[in-house]
């Protein structure tokens, strides 16, 4: 049955692999998110809160624009299961130190499916996967902000307090 589907797909069936490998880590950078942001809010810094919040739904967002673009191109997506999401954390600056990791960690998975694409002359894919580049560079750079605050500011309470005030959500 596999084979029969993948004969008529119009993605390469590696890049068709990666990019469910993908759909798995944009969810488990949602989840990561999730946690974060619970944590955030048990601890009274409401921005940072709603910044996870709202970092969760846009992971969301990345994995469903995936899993259709496979769907929708004669692939078959696969819902990921999400483990290994830790609500274990020390401090602010350690979730946002944490954050970029993240999405260094994804923005390398794009570059190097971009590379495959590339390789397999998938240019369908590759065009799709444009948008995610710049995505990456935006995010990253957004988190990179928030953690120069700390070095200007500090770690203190009352420094934590305005770092927080000043982080937005929109
Ligand atoms: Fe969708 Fe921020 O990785």
């Amino acid at each position: 049955m596999k084979d029969i589907v993948r004969q008529k797909i119009g993605i390469n069936v590696d890049i068709m692999d990666m990019l469910n490998e993908q759909i798995k880590k944009e969810a488990h950078s949602s989840a990561v998110y999730l946690a974060m942001a619970s944590w955030c809010d048990q601890n009274g810094l409401d921005n940072s809160a709603e910044f996870f919040y709202k970092q969760s739904t846009e992971e969301r967002e990345h994995m469903l624009r995936i899993f259709r673009f496979i769907n929708e191109n004669g692939g078959t997506a696969y819902s990921p299961e999400v483990s290994n999401v830790t609500h274990e954390f020390n401090s602010l600056q350690e979730i946002f130190e944490s954050a970029l990791d993240q999405e260094i960690t994804v923005t390398k998975s794009i570059h190097n499916i971009v590379g495959k694409c590339r390789k397999v002359q998938d240019y369908g894919s590759e065009g799709f996967l444009q948008w995610f580049v710049l995505e990456q560079m935006e995010e990253e750079n957004k988190i990179r902000k928030i953690l120069e605050m700390f070095d200007l500011m500090g770690t203190d309470g009352m420094a934590l307090k305005m770092i927080d005030e000043r982080i937005t959500h929109e």
